[in-house]
């Protein structure tokens, strides 16, 4: 949406591991949406990672820099590796997902976790647990001990070594996520659950007082409740579907959303979206990313997960682009692909036939020619 124009710009960004290869699925799809239902976007594809740091000594060269920075919206693939070993620890930082997470200020970070119908059997937890799973994740994403200094390693007089890091939050840092939630509930169930850890932190005191006045001033109309986060890992897998939205820091939030995909059926199905403030113009930097990593030990053999990185697309679909219709026309594109069996190995069922990675990348590409020939014929 820049220079006065409606089309949006989009960094494709497969970075290392798996990430290449899941994000040229979701790529396929966002070309799909512009083809045939004009989806106003232009897509610029960027190395990140060991490759360019080979040509460039830059993780992230200048190249992929000025995608980024002019990008309305990054699909970013995942990053880390074994690789990790050839790329100095300085290199590797001064271009780490940490440090882009923080310099476009994309502090809220919304990780749905809906469990598939079409899963139950394949998915580590019972299939009434996993009944009408459907909650948000919202995790601050910009501060708390990723970001807090002090923080580093220094050795101790009597030669031991000490590690120490700093978990911090302002009132503006916390009352900003969680207006996103507040937000994000209303449009939903209109349930929110802070977590935090207020029993033992000053931290979470702070953090559950700013929201809790939060709510009292803005949102009152959401009901609020608030979980010690230990007890929240706990519901999280004893009766997920408690949950609406939930918000929290950004180590809560790590931890939780990993321990919510089982709740969902499988890490390699979630998606994730990562967003900055509201500009003048009303338009926010956006990164789209699968919540898996960059998964090394199937790197490269063509048989990961693309559904987390499509979903994501679909992320991108509905909060950049502004199209709903299109993101829920995707939504069920996957369903439809799920349904009519398609599994790459890890959602297959003993004795399922497993698709690679291209596979599944067609088998919702043919499901979202027949649910939108559906649509036209009910139209
Ligand atoms: C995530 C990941 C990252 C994080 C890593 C890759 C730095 O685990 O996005 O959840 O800890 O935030
Ligand atoms: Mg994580």
């Amino acid at each position: 949406m820049n220079n006065r124009s409606n089309t949006v710009k989009v960094a494709v960004v497969g970075g290392e591991g798996i990430g290449p290869e899941v994000t040229a699925q979701s790529h396929r799809i966002l070309n799909w949406f512009i083809a045939k239902r004009g989806a106003p976007m232009t897509l610029r594809e960027a190395q990140y990672g060991l490759i360019p740091y080979l040509s460039t000594g830059r993780v992230l060269p200048d190249d992929t820099v000025e995608a980024m920075d002019e990008a309305d919206a990054i699909l970013w693939g995942a990053t880390g590796g074994p690789e990790t070993k050839e790329v100095p620890a300085s290199a590797r930082k001064a271009g780490s997902l940490l440090s882009l997470r923080s310099k476009y200020d994309l502090y809220a970070n919304l990780r749905p976790i809906v469990a598939s119908q079409a899963l139950v059997d394949s998915a580590p937890l019972k299939a009434e647990i996993l009944e009408g799973v459907d909650f948000v994740i919202v995790r601050e994403l910009t501060s708390g001990i990723y970001f807090g200094e002090p923080r580093g390693i220094e050795t101790l007089p009597d030669g031991q070594r000490r590690g120490f890091n700093t978990e911090q939050y302002t009132t503006n840092q916390i009352r900003r996520v969680a207006r996103a939630a507040f937000e994000l509930a209303r449009t939903r169930r209109s349930r929110l659950c802070s977590v935090d850890k207020a029993n033992v932190l000053e931290t979470s005191v702070v953090w559950r007082e700013e929201v809790t006045a939060l709510h009292k001033e803005e949102f009152s109309d959401v009901e609020l409740t608030h979980l010690y986060v230990d007890n929240a890992a706990m519901q999280i897998v004893r009766e997920p579907r408690q949950f609406d939205v939930m918000v929290t820091g950004n180590i809560f939030g790590d931890i939780l959303s990993d321990c919510a995909a089982m709740a969902s059926g499988s890490l390699g199905m979630l998606p994730s979206a990562s967003l900055g403030p509201v500009d003048r113009f009303g338009r926010r930097k956006a990164l789209y990313e699968p919540v898996h990593g960059s998964a090394p030990d199937i790197a490269g053999k063509g048989i990961a997960n693309p559904l987390g990185s499509i979903l994501s697309a679909a992320m991108m679909l509905r909060l950049t682009l502004n199209r709903p219709e299109d993101a829920d026309l995707l939504e069920r594109a996957v369903a439809t692909a799920l349904e009519g069996g398609a599994r790459t190995a890890d959602i297959a069922e003993p004795g399922a036939k497993k698709l690679s990675t291209l596979e599944m990348g067609d088998a919702v590409l043919s499901a979202l020619d027949k649910v939108a020939g559906k649509e036209r014929e009910r139209a």
